[in-house]
């Protein structure tokens, strides 16, 4: 369910169907169809027969392979033959929908060279003693299957390519398959469940290895020394799986490597100075890691450098001044580590080619480098959570291509003076400031422009005024954030002429007045079909909320934020309107924390998406409404400190409520409460079975939570573990989101 493993992959062959081009003058053609007229079965001749029925054995056994045995096999479709048209040394049939296990009478074409089975829906074991059957193989390609089983046969010596990438392949992988494969160039096991070590010296055996992937499986210990003898090696990928210890000390031997790719493992230690000596590396990729130190001093040597991702690891120190000679990088990612010092002291102005450049939750201070306006390729960027200070600069506007902004968690200040710069920032979709300019006041007009902004992120910045008329003029906008500030007055009604936007948090804050129905009539939130129509491009750099804590949950897409609105905590009173039944698309309505009164209207159960529903601390009455069980996909409840009488609703999701979410209301009675409804209420007896104590209650709410999160978010590894363990989130999940 969890997308751990990369969902697109190119694989290394690319292929081609090779048609046989025939040069015949047009007089033999026309005898030989002749010929074929009159002796059909002459035209198999040049077809070696044991291949022949090689294949038509194997073709047997998948309708999609539409051989005609009336045809010589060397010209049928996917198959190749040797020069002498006799043996079979080609079989190429990626994405044919083959669907089963590998018949065994593949093994008889034993002058094979050529295999691509990729794209298939292949299952199984690999039939014994396939590689030393095919022994002259050179290409193996069963990438995109689902083959399960072992490798343990040795592989030919003649192999060059082999391709088991994703697929369900387990077990050890033994040095003693590689016995010698002095050509072997390419091994790609990635996206498998491997277990055990990476086989020491394979170097050693296949001095020719130019690609070398074992990522997304679950291997263990070190990284294996060995790494002088590869001196054609250009890729190594063994990212995700659970590998500890040291980088290699060795690593600086492999001098061709163009990519190192290690994310995602345990990897402890220090990024060793010598890493440096690797001059041909275009992409250092060691995040989600534990490496601790510093950058190397002499990161300036990797002058090919497009992409260093180091981000989500112990590092600490500060920029390296030599980085600044990677004038070719383009995505540089260092969030999460402990880097500080004053950002202004490093100079961004060599890098002409950045496009995207995060350096959140770290420890830089000071004012924004000026030096980085002159980044002009910069796409996107997060500062977010580090100890920068003082004004937004009207160079920004310089970087014209910036589309991502994160400055969240610093202590900017003058919102007035940022506001106005980055409205007319004409490719700004994506702006988030929360939690700065504190105490502050909203500019109340003088702002427009922002003619393409989506997301707009305020939250916690304590922001006095009012909801701002400006916003009205953002007819672009998805998202609004700004949750905990001290913004007063009514909740405007003309918020309902924002077309697109299906996420509004105004929650903590001062508002008061009552519910505005036109609220009820907010495009996207009163109609799934519009919401389906909201442009839904991916984040240049992926969000993440942080309900207190940062870089649990991610989103890479808006699409993947829950149609929300969250209004608790302020001075609301009056009715819920009956016509909050309008907001069809809505999966979070939170209203708690406020002075509502009335009853809870049965329209709520018209809000068939509705996951969690809070309405909690208001002044409540009346029944809950028992059509409320008609909402299969409410996972939270929550109408605690109210004054609802009468009893709770059972069946359908109540089942799986717990009884905090009805404390506070003396007048409710039955399950799951301790109290039960003989004296008041009339209607029948709930029954005694429907009680759910909490551990079953866990079980029941922990993989509903987990399907509703998990759907459509892309969850990092770190999110992955936690929701994995299916844990019941705790209550205070659902308020104070704060973007970063
Ligand atoms: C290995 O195969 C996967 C596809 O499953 C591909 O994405 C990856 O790039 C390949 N590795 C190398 C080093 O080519
Ligand atoms: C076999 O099927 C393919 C496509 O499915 C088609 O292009 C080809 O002409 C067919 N060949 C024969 C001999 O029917
Ligand atoms: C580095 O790359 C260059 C250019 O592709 C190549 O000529 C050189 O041989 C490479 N160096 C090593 C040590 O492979
Ligand atoms: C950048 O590279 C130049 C030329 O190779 C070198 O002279 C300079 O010292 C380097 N700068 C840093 C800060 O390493
Ligand atoms: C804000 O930054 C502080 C440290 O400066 C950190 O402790 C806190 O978790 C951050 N908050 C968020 C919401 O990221
Ligand atoms: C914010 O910046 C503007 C324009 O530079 C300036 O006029 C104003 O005084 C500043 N406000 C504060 C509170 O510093
Ligand atoms: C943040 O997450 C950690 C680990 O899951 C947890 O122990 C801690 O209580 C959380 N912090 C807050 C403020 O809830
Ligand atoms: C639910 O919606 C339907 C039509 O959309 C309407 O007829 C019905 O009255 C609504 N139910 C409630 C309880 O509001």
């Amino acid at each position: 369910m969890l997308p751990r493993k990369p969902l697109f992959y190119s694989s290394y062959t690319t292929n081609q169907h090779h048609h046989r081009r025939h040069h015949h003058c047009l007089g033999f053609v026309g005898s030989l169809i002749i010929l074929i007229f009159l002796f059909p079965t002459l035209t198999d001749a040049d077809c070696n027969h044991d291949d022949k029925d090689s294949l038509l054995s194997f073709a047997a056994n998948f309708s999609s392979l539409n051989w005609s045995a009336n045809v010589d096999c060397c010209s049928w479709d996917g198959i190749t033959c040797d020069k002498r048209r006799d043996r079979v040394v080609r079989l190429s049939v990626p994405g044919r929908g083959l669907r089963g296990f590998i018949p065994f009478s593949l093994l008889n074409l034993t002058s094979l060279s050529f295999l691509d089975l990729s794209y298939n829906f292949l299952s199984g074991p690999l039939p014994d003693g396939l590689f030393s059957s095919l022994n002259k193989l050179h290409t193996v390609d069963l990438s995109y299957n689902t083959f399960s089983g072992n490798l343990s046969e040795t592989l030919p010596g003649s192999l060059k390519l082999f391709n088991l990438s994703s697929n369900h392949f387990s077990g050890t992988v033994e040095k003693t398959i590689f016995k010698s494969l002095q050509s072997l160039v390419a091994f790609n096991i990635s996206n498998n469940s491997f277990t055990g070590l990476i086989p020491p010296s394979l170097c050693t055996s296949s001095p020719a290895l130019v690609f070398l992937d074992f990522s997304l499986n679950d291997l263990t210990g070190n990284i294996p020394q060995g790494f002088s003898a590869c001196s054609n090696l250009r890729v190594l990928s063994l990212g995700f799986n659970n590998l500890t210890g040291e980088l290699p000390s060795d690593i600086n031997g492999a001098r061709s490597l163009q990519q190192l790719s290690l994310p995602g493992n345990s990897l402890t230690g220090e990024i060793d100075e010598n890493i440096t000596d690797l001059t041909n590396l275009t992409s250092l990729v060691l995040f989600g890691n534990m490496f601790t130190g510093s950058i190397p001093r002499n990161i300036g040597r990797l002058s090919l450098l497009e992409k260093l991702e180091l981000h989500i690891n112990k590092l600490n120190g500060t920029l390296p001044l030599s980085l600044m000679n990677c004038t070719k990088l383009q995505l540089l990612n260092l969030r999460v580590n402990s880097l500080g010092d004053r950002l202004s002291d490093f100079d961004f102005s060599n890098f002409i080619r950045l496009t995207i450049l995060d350096l959140g939750e770290n420890r830089f201070t000071g004012v924004l480098p000026k030096s980085l306006f002159s980044c002009k390729s910069l796409i996107a960027i997060r500062l977010a959570t580090n100890g920068l200070e003082g004004e937004i600069l009207p160079d920004i506007r310089e970087l014209t291509s910036l589309s991502f902004l994160s400055l969240s968690n610093n202590t900017f200040r003058n919102i007035s003076q940022a506001l106005d710069i980055l409205s007319s920032h004409k490719t700004l979709t994506t702006l988030i400031i929360s939690k700065n300019f504190f105490n502050e006041t909203l500019p109340a007009a003088g702002i427009s422009g922002f003619q393409d902004l989506k997301v707009i992120g305020m939250g916690g910045c304590k922001l006095f005024g009012q909801v701002p008329i400006w916003l009205m003029s953002l007819t672009n906008l998805q998202l609004i954030d700004f949750s905990q500030n001290n913004i007063s007055g009514i909740i405007p009604g003309w918020l309902q002429t924002l077309q697109n936007l299906f996420y509004l948090d105004l929650s903590n804050n001062s508002l008061s007045g009552g519910f505005p129905i036109e609220l009820t009539r907010l495009p996207a939130l009163a109609s799934q079909q519009h919401l389906d129509q909201v442009n839904n491009t991916n984040f240049e750099l992926p969000v993440f909320v942080a309900p207190q804590n940062a870089s649990y949950l991610q989103y890479n897409y808006p699409a993947a934020i829950h149609p929300s609105l969250y209004l608790s905590s302020n001075n609301l009173s009056g009715d819920i309107p009956v016509e909050i039944g309008n907001m069809q698309s809505i999966h979070v309505l939170d209203l708690s924390q406020n002075h509502f009164s009335g009853t809870i209207p049965d329209s709520i159960s018209n809000l068939t998406n509705l996951e969690k529903l809070y309405l909690s601390h208001n002044l409540l009455s009346g029944e809950i409404p028992s059509s409320l069980k008609s909402l299969h996909f409410l996972s939270s409840f929550d109408v605690a400190y109210n004054n609802l009488q009468g009893l709770i609703p059972t069946g359908g999701q109540f089942n799986t409520f717990i009884d905090q979410s009805y404390e506070g209301n003396p007048g409710l009675c039955g399950p799951p409460i301790q109290k039960s409804c003989n004296k008041q209420s009339n209607s029948s007896l709930p029954s005694p079975s429907s009680h759910k104590k909490d551990p079953d209650v866990i079980m029941i709410l922990g993989p509903i939570l987990g399907f509703c999160f998990g759907f459509g978010i892309i969850l990092t590894f770190q999110t992955y573990s936690i929701l994995s363990k299916r844990r019941i989130l705790p209550r205070w999940i659902h308020r104070y989101f704060i973007w970063t």
